[in-house]
């Protein structure tokens, strides 16, 4: 498959450097020309366990490009990563400056390109944050909708610093948040084989699964996990029974939040 990465930090340089290792032909974009000349080089832009081999022997395959023009890395694939950093404000909130410019850049780029194509967003973002900030971009900016010969995924990423490439081998699970079949099709092509779940789900319960992974490594309990949860997913208009089963937690304790969607105090469950 080709394949177009859009951020060559941590997230970025393992999926290319893994991508090419499988055979896939991989376009490397990203804004910092120095990253870009490393990478020609066969250097590996992040220091991480095996990576400044396997980089190396990518590059030398030939399997690997790299460039800072979104039109034509678009235009040369057929499926791109977004991997761009979403680092947090000191008040909490996301930093989506990156996300959104490059929401504006292949909104552009799409417009020019009749060929079908997938984005797959894999930055860490907030429920809700690829159907209401991303999405919008790229069809304002396109001049079409999403299913008009592009679609956006979600596919949360799992990797850990310092085991990058055995996690990207056997990630937890693979988890694509998807509203329609080709995204699907095309990322069970590529992550189908790992030894883990493949799990379906929307794009908005991806983005939930990925978000109570990151605080729940940040220490939460489960039930405080449930909690948030609960406070979580009805702004974003889902439901804590469809989150909390994939994740494989407690049946009690999804019961307990459904429980308390209800009236106050009620033992009553809510219907969903
Ligand atoms: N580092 C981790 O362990 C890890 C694990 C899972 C998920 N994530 C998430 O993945 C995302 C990326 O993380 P990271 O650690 O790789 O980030 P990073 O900051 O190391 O790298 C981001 C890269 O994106 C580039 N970039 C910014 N704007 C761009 C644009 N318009 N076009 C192309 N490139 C652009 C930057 O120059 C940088 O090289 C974040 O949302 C992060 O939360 C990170």
């Amino acid at each position: 498959m080709r394949i177009s990465i859009f951020g060559l930090g941590y997230v970025g340089t393992v999926s290319l450097a893994c991508l090419a290792r499988d055979g896939h032909h991989v376009i490397g974009v990203d804004i910092d020309a120095s990253k870009l000349a490393m990478m020609r080089d066969g250097c590996s832009p992040i220091i991480e366990i095996g990576m400044r081999e396997l980089v190396a022997e990518v590059v030398a395959s030939g399997r690997v490009e790299v460039t800072d023009d979104v039109a034509a890395a678009v235009h040369g694939s057929e499926l791109s990563f977004v991997c761009v950093g979403t680092p947090a404000r000191p008040n909490g909130s996301q930093d989506l400056r990156a996300l959104e410019g490059l929401g504006v850049q292949l909104g552009q780029a799409l417009a020019t390109k009749p060929a079908p194509h997938v984005i797959v967003v894999r930055s860490t973002v907030l429920p809700g944050t690829v159907d209401g900030v991303f999405a919008p971009l790229v069809e304002t900016h396109s001049g079409r909708r999403c299913g008009d010969g592009f679609d956006i995924c979600f596919q949360p990423e799992f990797l850990r610093e310092g085991t990058s490439i055995r996690d990207y081998d056997a990630p937890p699970l693979t988890v694509i948040g998807a509203e329609s079949d080709r995204p699907v099709r095309q990322l069970r092509e590529l992550f189908g084989k790992l030894p883990c779940a493949f799990v379906v789900c929307g794009v908005r319960t991806a983005e939930m699964l990925k978000y109570d992974r990151c605080s729940r490594r940040d220490g939460s309990r489960v039930h405080g996990h449930a909690t948030q949860h609960f406070h979580c997913i009805s702004p974003a208009g889902l439901r804590v029974r469809r989150v909390l089963p994939a994740e494989g937690l407690a049946r009690p304790v999804a019961r307990r939040c459904s429980a308390r969607r209800g009236r106050p105090g009620s033992r009553r469950r809510p219907r969903e």
